[in-house]
């Protein structure tokens, strides 16, 4: 047997998780209270099964919006009972009950905003400036400091946004002033290079601007910068700290593009005492710090910033929204693997300390005891690198770092529950985790279990819960123009497209055959009427009725065609549509004024289309029989003949496509007539049906005036649907 060697790292993170983990439960032991028993019992009860557990924190994510103690009661009966929720005994009863008596609605109702606000305020400060400072006043007092954060994230309107810019404007002017009579606490207020600012606020930047949009990344960065840049300044002018919080993956790209472009501005690119966030559960974690160090060094001319590093509080809404619309999960899926490595990214802050100034926020007693191990490795003077935990969460291990001499700072909410609502939410989310540490950790779960390593290789857990795949094989994901990359090649395609628009007249098409002659007629781009945004030849009445009668002559050898060969004509048509996604896109946006979500919206649902009705058209071919002797007894779909296609302009590809492919696949040639709007996007199909190999006559393309070929196609003897 081969002798097993603890690594010295490890064995020191075990030391200092043992001696953290004591003192940890002494601290629990010390502040446990009765006050606390109406939140362990919600605890308890939403651990304890799932589906109540949403609809608690759904009905508590309403309650701040709900003004009158009748729809108090009312959203709560809706949410709790019903199918599913188990309540515990005796307890549904009595909402029932109440349901009958008004004296005893108002009672319910009274109770459940009393519950709420006790748990809202075991996470958030105070409702104004005032309370916070009383709360950070505490804090000092036990050798702690802190950071503010204004709850808010993000606003609906540029009042609200503009509202908040001046709350924390106003924090910036009376804080400080404030913070001018507390004693200096040379264990908070230094690090072994320098003093350190008393007051530290923390932003989200989704808080200031209403329209904050990835996709619009240059103008969404530029509306936040002007927004900060009067904060930085009263911030700079006053002595105070700034950390931007991170929030969704979403924004993560445009967050860190506005620290960095603001933070190399000449008047803030000499200031220290600015941070930002990195979630260790993102796939990315590591890299984008590799960046940032890289981006101090060249841009900044080494003057360091602070990094706190986080797990993440957005897990369950990432890994639900990919799920959703089909992009690929930006975080880990196991808890391990995120706590592996926010391992690997405090070595990595540790080991770049000159330049990312180690923040390390968790409430886990081994994350915790990992960076004290890695700090000693490193030989890092004492108090260098900083702890930190949220208010209501982290008091506990809070205290037992900084009793052993750990510079600590708390993140202090505080404001209305309204806008503070999304972070009560997630907070109880963490806490109501099967994988949370302070859920394990009040649960008197093993110290070995609670220390052990998350590097040793762990048994797969169940990736994110898929929905179930239809036969057709689920949605087209939409583009996620989150992505820089997608947003690029959008771009491209605008502007390549724009480079040609209107040079190309859309042809006529019968029988396979281009007809290039006759009225031109032009579309103006409705956002821009300077602009030809498509030049269509608009068919005649004789050339209408050609295309009927060529779709009818093409009938009987389509309708014989095998399913399995008109459904994978369709299939080919979708990959057309793939193959050419953008530059559909791109077209939309010219010819009919459609923002570019809604044009790969579009585009998607075109999509789906030809594969959904390829699926069920295999599936409805199947002739069905019901044989007996003697009698032979059949039941099957059969094609009706020629299907004149008019559509709308309001979804140019996607209607069109989607009533051309289902008559197509069930053995009925068509005529496409798309909208006077929208001939060219309308062309896209009949150019993807002929790259699929369509038979001659079987799609025809008559683009004009509704008036005159749409009415001779409705009403000539051949048309049969
Ligand atoms: P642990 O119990 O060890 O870890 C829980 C975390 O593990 C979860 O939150 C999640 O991130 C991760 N996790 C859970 N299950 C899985 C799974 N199945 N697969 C993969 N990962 C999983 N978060 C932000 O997003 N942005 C911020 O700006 C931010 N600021 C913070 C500031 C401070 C001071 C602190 C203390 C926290 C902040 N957080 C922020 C919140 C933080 O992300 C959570 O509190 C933290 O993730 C809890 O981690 P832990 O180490 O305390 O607990
Ligand atoms: C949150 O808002 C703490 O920033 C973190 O959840």
């Amino acid at each position: 047997m081969t002798q097993q060697t603890v690594e010295p790292i490890e064995a020191a993170t075990q030391e200092k998780g043992q001696i953290l983990l004591a003192a940890l439960r002494r601290e629990e032991r010390k502040i446990a209270s009765p006050t606390d028993a109406f939140y362990d019992a919600v605890m308890a009860l939403t651990t304890a099964d799932d589906k109540l557990k949403v609809e608690l924190f759904r009905f508590v994510d309403a309650l701040p919006a709900l003004k009158s103690d009748e729809s108090v009661a009312r959203h709560l009966e809706e949410y709790l009972l019903q199918p599913g929720v188990t309540l515990p005994p005796g307890f549904d009863r009595l909402l029932k009950a109440a349901g009958a008596v008004p004296l005893s609605r108002k009672a319910v109702a009274l109770s459940a905003k009393i519950g709420a606000e006790g748990m809202a305020k075991r996470f958030i400060a105070g409702r104004n400036a005032k309370e916070a400072t009383g709360a950070v006043e505490r804090l000092r007092k036990q050798n702690m400091t802190f950071t503010l954060d204004l709850l808010g994230e993000a606003v609906t309107s540029e009042t609200e946004a503009l509202a908040y810019q001046k709350k924390y404007l106003d924090l910036l002017t009376e804080l400080p002033a404030t913070a001018a009579h507390w004693a200096t606490n040379p264990q908070t207020d230094a690090t072994p290079t320098g003093a350190l600012p008393k007051v530290n606020v923390s932003v989200k930047l989704s808080s200031l601007y209403a329209r904050f949009d990835p996709m619009a990344a240059t103008a969404t960065a530029d509306a936040v910068k002007e927004r900060l840049r009067p904060i930085l300044r009263l911030a700079r002018e006053k002595g105070a700290f700034v950390n931007f919080d991170m929030e969704q993956h979403d924004y993560a790209n445009v967050s860190g593009r506005v620290f960095r472009e603001i933070f190399t501005e000449s008047e803030f690119a000499d200031w220290a005492d600015v941070g930002i966030v990195a979630q260790a559960y993102l796939q990315d974690a590591e890299a984008d710090l590799h960046d940032l160090a890289q981006w101090v060094r060249a841009e900044r001319s080494g003057v360091p910033v602070t990094v706190r590093l986080v797990k993440g509080a957005y897990w369950d809404y990432e890994t639900i929204t990919s799920a959703q619309r089909g992009h690929p999960v930006p975080v880990w899926q196991t808890k391990r693997e995120t706590d592996a490595c926010f391992e690997r990214c405090t070595e990595y802050l540790i080991a770049n300390a000159d330049v990312l100034r180690p923040a390390i926020a968790t409430h886990n007693a081994r994350s915790a005891a990992k960076a004290q191990a890695l700090a000693a490795a490193y030989g890092l003077a004492p108090r260098t690198i900083e702890f930190q935990v949220l208010f209501g969460m982290g008091e506990t291990i809070g205290r037992a770092l900084a009793a052993q001499g750990e510079r600590v700072r708390v993140y202090v909410p505080f404001g209305e529950l309204l806008p503070g609502m999304a972070y009560l939410v997630r907070r109880l989310l963490e806490n109501t985790s099967n994988d949370s540490f302070v859920r394990k950790g009040g649960e008197s779960v093993s110290a070995d279990i609670l220390l052990a390593s998350p590097v040793a290789p762990a048994p797969l857990s169940p990736h994110a819960e898929g929905a179930d795949k239809p036969s057709w094989g689920g949605n087209e994901p939409e583009t996620d123009f989150a992505e820089p990359a997608n947003q690029r090649l959008m771009q491209n395609a605008l502007a390549s497209v724009k480079a040609t628009l209107g040079a190309t007249i859309i042809p006529i098409v019968i029988n396979g055959v281009c007809e290039q002659s006759g009225e031109i007629v032009e579309r103006l781009d409705p956002s821009d009427n300077s602009r030809v945004a498509s030049r269509t030849f608009y068919a005649t009445r004789e050339q209408a009725e050609r295309a009927v009668f060529a779709a009818d002559r093409a009938f009987a050898s389509w309708r014989d065609t095998p399913v399995v060969e008109r459904a994978n004509l369709l299939r080919r048509v979708a990959s057309e549509f793939q193959r050419r996604r953008f530059e559909i896109c791109a077209h939309m946006v010219y010819e009919v004024g459609k923002p570019w979500r809604e044009a790969d919206g579009d585009v998607a649902e075109a999509i789906d289309f030809c594969r959904f009705y390829a699926s069920e058209m295999e599936r409805l071919s199947a002739p069905r029989r019901r044989n007996i002797p003697g009698e032979w007894n059949e039941y099957f779909y059969d094609a009706r003949g020629v299907a004149v296609i008019i559509a709308p302009w309001n979804f140019p590809l996607a209607i069109l496509t989607g009533m051309a492919v289902a008559a197509l696949v069930a053995g009925n040639p068509i005529v496409l007539k798309p909208a006077e709007q929208s001939c060219r996007v309308g062309y896209f199909l009949q150019e993807a049906l002929e790259a699929a190999g369509v038979p001659l006559g079987v799609s025809n393309f008559i683009p004009g005036d509704g008036e005159i070929v749409g009415s001779a196609m409705v009403n000539d003897p051949r048309t049969a649907l």
